[in-house]
C-alpha cells in the first residue's frame, strides 16, 4: 500500500502545480559594518577597565554580534572576550520569519497572523502551509497542499514490523523518536538536502507520516491492529480514525472533537527558537537528513519542562488528588520541593495566549464528553496561583500545556500520548525553521564556545602509583 500512494509522488493532483518551493531566503536586510562605522547606524561603545580601550560594536535590529566581542582582549595573541549565556537566554541564533512572539503582551503570530485568528478560522494543514510558505495558501494551492499530504500517509510496511518489536508497554514517543529516525532508511533521497525538489519531498512526508507512526505506535500499546490512513478525512480526523477505529467499515469522527483537535495542532504548530526547534535546527546544521534532525527534536520534546510537560500536569493534578490538597501542594512549591507543572514560561512572562484559546477548547470538549473532574483541581491550582506572591513575583502563568492534557485525557487519550500529540503539528515549524536554516547564507554548523575551568595539562599517573 505504501508504494501504492509512494508512486504518485511526483504527480500533482488535477489543476495546475502551484506551489512555491523553495521558499525565499531569510530576509538578511543586515547593513555592512563600514557603513555602521561611519555613524549611520546605532551603535554601542565598551569600554575594558583592563585596559582602558573602547570599542564601537555595531547594533543591528536590537542585538549586538557575539563576534564583535571578540577584538576584545588585553594581550594581542589571545583569543578574545566571549559572551557566557548558559540556556540561551538572552541569545538570537538566527534571523527568522516564521514565528513572532512578544512574551510581556502574550502576543503569538504566525507569519504575521495571530494565533487567535487563526485558530478561529483556519485549519491545521492550512496554517502549516502558512508556517511552510510564509503566505496562506488560495484554495488552489490548499488542494494541492491537502493531497500531497494526504497521499503521504502511508509508511512502509516494514515500519510496522520494527514497531512491532517494542516492547507492549514502550512510551510511545520512544517509538516516535525511534521511528521518526527509521524513515531516514526508507527514503536515502533525503539526504539530498540542497535539492528544493527532495526537501519539498521529504515535507510532505514528515507532516504526512509523523500521525500514522504516532497512531501506531498508540495502537502497538493497546495490542490492537493497525489502522490505515482514510485520505477522505481531514488530518485530524484521519489521526482519530487511526487511533480508535474498530469495527464499523467507515469511522466518522464527532464535529467537535475533530475541531478541538484540529485547534490544538494549530495552537502547537510552531514557536520559534525553543528546545526542540533549537535541536532541529542544531542537529540539522550538520546537513544530515531531515528524519533524523526531526528525531532529534522529537527527542527534545520528550522532555518534562518542554512537550512532555502535558503528560507532567496531569500525573501532578492526579497526584494532587482533590481541591482540598491543593493549597498544600502549592506550598511545596513554593517551598522549593515541587514544580507546579503547566505554569512559567521562558518567553512569556504576562500570559500565554494559546493556554487562554485551549481553555476555551476545553469547556467545549468537556460539553460533548462530560466534565473532567481534574478540572477543578486545576482551577484552584490557577486561581490560588494566580494571587500567591510567589507566582506573581515570578510572572508564572498557565502554559498552553496546563489545560491540553485534560482535553486530551476527556478525550481518551492515555497521558503518556500527550507529548505525541505536541510533536505531529509542531513538525510543520520544525521543517520550516530547518528550511529557513539551509537558506540562511550566514548558518554553519553549530558549534557554541564554552568557559574551560577543569584542569591544564598533567602528568599521566600510573595506575599503580594513583592515590
Ligand atoms: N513552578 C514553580 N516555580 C517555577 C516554575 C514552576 N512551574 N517555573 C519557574 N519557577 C520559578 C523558578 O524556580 C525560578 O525561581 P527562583 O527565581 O526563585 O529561582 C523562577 O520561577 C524563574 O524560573 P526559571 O526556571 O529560571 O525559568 P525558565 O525560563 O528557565 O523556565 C520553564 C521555563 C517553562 C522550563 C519553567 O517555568 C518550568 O519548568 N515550568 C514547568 C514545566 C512546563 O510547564 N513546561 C512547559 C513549557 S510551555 C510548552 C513548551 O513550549 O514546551
Amino acid at each position: 500500500m505504501a508504494g501504492q500512494h509512494e508512486m504518485r509522488d511526483g504527480a500533482c493532483p488535477p489543476g495546475a502545480c502551484s506551489e512555491r518551493w523553495p521558499m525565499d531566503p531569510v530576509k538578511t536586510d543586515r547593513e555592512s559594518s563600514e557603513k555602521i562605522a561611519a555613524g549611520k547606524r546605532d551603535s554601542l561603545t565598551v569600554t575594558d577597565n583592563r585596559t582602558g580601550k573602547s570599542y564601537e560594536l555595531p547594533i543591528e535590529d536590537g542585538a549586538i554580534r557575539a563576534a564583535d566581542l571578540r577584538q576584545i582582549k588585553v594581550e594581542e595573541d589571545e583569543f578574545g572576550m566571549m559572551s557566557y549565556d548558559p540556556a540561551f537566554t538572552n541569545t538570537a541564533s538566527c534571523y527568522s520569519r516564521v514565528t513572532y512572539i512578544d512574551g510581556d503582551k502574550g502576543i503569538l503570530e504566525y507569519r504575521g497572523y495571530p494565533i487567535e485568528a487563526l485558530a478561529e478560522r483556519s485549519t491545521f494543514l492550512e496554517t502549516a502551509y502558512l508556517i511552510l510558505y510564509g503566505e496562506l495558501p488560495t484554495k488552489p494551492q490548499l488542494e494541492e497542499w491537502t493531497w500531497h499530504i494526504t497521499h503521504h500517509t502511508f509508511i512502509h510496511e516494514s515500519i510496522k514490523k520494527f514497531l512491532d518489536g517494542f516492547h507492549y508497554d514502550a512510551h510511545p514517543m520512544g517509538m516516535l523518536v525511534s521511528s521518526v529516525a527509521a524513515l531516514s532508511t526508507f527514503y536515502p533521497d533525503a539526504k539530498d538536502i540542497f535539492n528544493p525538489d527532495s526537501r519539498r519531498k521529504q515535507t510532505y512526508r514528515l507532516i504526512g507520516k509523523m500521525p500514522t507512526l504516532a497512531a501506531f505506535a498508540y495502537r502497538h500499546s493497546l495490542g490492537l491492529p493497525y489502522v490505515y490512513p482514510d485520505n477522505e478525512l481531514s488530518y485530524s480526523a484521519n489521526f482519530l480514525n487511526m487511533l480508535f477505529k474498530t469495527t464499523e467499515l467507515k469511522f466518522k469522527p464527532n464535529a467537535t472533537l475533530e475541531k478541538a483537535l484540529d485547534v490544538l495542532f494549530i495552537l502547537h504548530a510552531d514557536h520559534e527558537q525553543n528546545c526542540s526547534t533549537s535541536a532541529m535546527r542544531g542537529v540539522g546544521s550538520s546537513h544530515v537528513d531531515p528524519y533524523s534532525a526531526t528525531a532529534a527534536a522529537t527527542a527534545a520534546l520528550y522532555g518534562p519542562l518542554h512537550g512532555g510537560a502535558n503528560e507532567a500536569v496531569l500525573r501532578m493534578l492526579l497526584d494532587i488528588g482533590s481541591v482540598k490538597n491543593v493549597p498544600e501542594y502549592i506550598k511545596r512549591v513554593k517551598g522549593g520541593e515541587k514544580k507546579l507543572m503547566g505554569f512559567g514560561h521562558r518567553v512569556y512572562k504576562n500570559f500565554d495566549p494559546r493556554a487562554k484559546i485551549i481553555k476555551q477548547v476545553a469547556y467545549e470538549v468537556f460539553d460533548v464528553l462530560g466534565r473532567n473532574p481534574l478540572l477543578d483541581i486545576a482551577l484552584e491550582c490557577e486561581r490560588i496561583a494566580l494571587e500567591d506572591d510567589y507566582f506573581v513575583k515570578r510572572k508564572l502563568y498557565p502554559n498552553v500545556d496546563f489545560y491540553s492534557g485534560l482535553i486530551y485525557q476527556a478525550m481518551s487519550f492515555p497521558m503518556t500520548m500527550f507529548p505525541v500529540l505536541f510533536a505531529i503539528p509542531r513538525t510543520a515549524g520544525w521543517v520550516a525553521q530547518w528550511e529557513e536554516m539551509l537558506q540562511d547564507p550566514e548558518q554553519k554548523i553549530a558549534r557554541p564556545r564554552q568557559l574551560y575551568v577543569g584542569d591544564r595539562r598533567r602528568d599521566y599517573v600510573p595506575i599503580d602509583e594513583r592515590q
